[in-house]
């Protein structure tokens, strides 16, 4: 028998019986009966709002999958651009259409020079770098005003293959920019990590190649990054997208989204946790005080995982072959101890508060050179990707503008009172 559920509106007893499809009841079902009666849901705790087949989470048993593909099996035999390809296809490329793929990202990796000399050149000396980035990415819009066609397949299609190729150039560029160092401008020779390094690291070397381990440490961290559903960016992104705006417009609006410290700052918040926290000795003493409600365990705890984050587990072993290279973060034993004593109190064990992604990730960033403020900026280039998937999903379910109701608590209608009465 097909699962339901009966709601009963007491005011009236008329009834209605909603199907349960896919794990979910429809607000539209629910409606019929219920005209003009909203569902309270300020942060969407209980909404689905999409049905989508990008990305998988269980979050109780701690599984993520891309397109159904696990993510420890990407993170260990894929790339990042083969897996950005995935997200927005639904299908692993064959050799030829990765080769395609690969060769169409590298050769638009460049940025009109106006965009460097006119606007990037404009910000402050010291503008924060994801300022930088959320303005340019919404300014590229300007430049290719084609991009407003969004339903011509192939106008489409190119606005896709610019904003993955140009988000590293523009996220290196911000970097540079910040600590007054001149622009690099893009090695078609390099893989898309190798490539985003140079354009970070390089200096007098006619050529920077980067050591391949920390290469693929990026690459892998993308991979990782690349996708994870309905989060706070990417219902951006279907929000702003259900518009109609453009893709460059609506990848801002994500992208600023990402810059708010619950969502892409939670790494740096851990370091400057651990950097508070001073020595292992203090760490008996840090959870304590946490644990008396003063401030967070960063890095702890997510809305949907109540497991182990399954990127966390990934990214501990990219530590470990990141350090090989650049000598370990010295915050490292302090994060470990915190953790060993995290999992083995019962505080976080029965709130089921487990390490997630941005446990680790800081401390590999910090460790390769990376300053604090580029954190959110490394999450938002390989994030382009799945923002954009999300984005062609809506499109193409010829979504409607996403425009919730509220309950309205402001006064009732009450008539104007000249200013000399007031
Ligand atoms: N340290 C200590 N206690 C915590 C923590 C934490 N990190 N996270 C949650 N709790 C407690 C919280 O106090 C509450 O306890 P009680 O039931 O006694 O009031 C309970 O656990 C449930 O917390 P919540 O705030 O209702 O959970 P949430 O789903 O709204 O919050 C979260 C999720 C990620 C915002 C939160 O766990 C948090 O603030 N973590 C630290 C910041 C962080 O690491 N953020 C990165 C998230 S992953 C990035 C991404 O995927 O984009």
């Amino acid at each position: 028998m097909a699962e339901s559920i009966t709601i009963t509106d007491n005011r009236s007893g008329e009834s209605i019986e909603v199907p349960i499809v896919d794990g979910g009841v429809s607000a539209e079902e629910w409606s019929k009966l219920l005209p003009g009666i909203w569902f309270y849901d300020p942060a969407f705790m209980t909404t689905a709002a999409a049905e989508s087949s990008i990305t998988y989470i269980d979050g109780d048993a701690g599984k993520l999958e891309y397109r159904g593909y696990p993510i420890e099996q990407l993170a260990e035999h894929s790339s990042y651009l083969e897996v950005a390809y995935l997200l927005l296809h639904g299908e692993l490329p064959n050799a030829a259409e990765l080769e395609q793929w690969t060769h169409e990202i590298t050769y638009h990796t460049f940025i009109h020079e106006n965009v460097r000399k006119r606007f990037l050149e404009g910000f402050h000396y010291d503008a924060h770098p994801m300022g930088i980035l959320v303005s340019a990415v919404a300014a590229l819009s300007t430049f290719y005003p084609e991009a407003k066609d969004i339903f011509d397949p192939e106008i489409r299609y190119k606005q896709i293959i610019r904003l993955i190729a140009k988000m590293p150039t523009l996220a290196a560029a911000a970097h540079r920019f910040s600590v007054g160092m001149p622009f690099v401008y893009p090695d078609n020779s390099l893989s898309f990590a190798a490539n985003f390094l140079s354009m970070m690291w390089k200096t007098a070397e006619p050529r920077f190649d980067a050591n391949p381990a920390l290469a693929r440490a990026v690459d892998v961290l993308f991979i990782l990054h690349a996708d994870h559903e309905q989060n706070c960016s990417t219902t951006a992104m279907r929000v702003v997208g259900s518009s109609h705006a453009d893709p460059y417009s609506s990848c801002a609006a994500a992208a600023a989204a990402l810059y708010g410290p619950r969502h892409g700052g939670a790494n740096e918040a851990v370091i400057r946790m651990l950097i508070e926290i001073g020595s292992m000795e203090n760490v008996p003493d840090f959870i304590k005080s946490v644990k008396e409600g003063h401030g967070r365990l960063q890095g702890f705890g997510h809305r949907v995982y109540k497991n182990y984050d399954p990127r966390a587990k990934i990214v501990r072993n990219v530590a470990y072959d990141v350090f090989e290279v650049t000598g370990k973060n010295p915050l490292l034993d302090i994060a470990l101890k915190l953790e060993e004593a995290a999992l083995a109190d019962d505080y976080f064990v029965s709130r089921k508060l487990y390490p997630n992604v941005d446990f680790f990730t800081g401390l590999i960033y910090q460790a390769m050179g990376f300053p604090m403020e580029m954190f959110p900026v490394l999450f938002a280039i390989p994030r382009t990707s799945g923002w954009l998937a999300h984005w062609v999903e809506m499109l193409d379910q010829e979504t409607k503008i996403a425009r919730p109701r509220q309950l309205y608590t402001g006064t009732a209608r009450r008539d104007y009172v000249p200013l000399e009465n007031r």
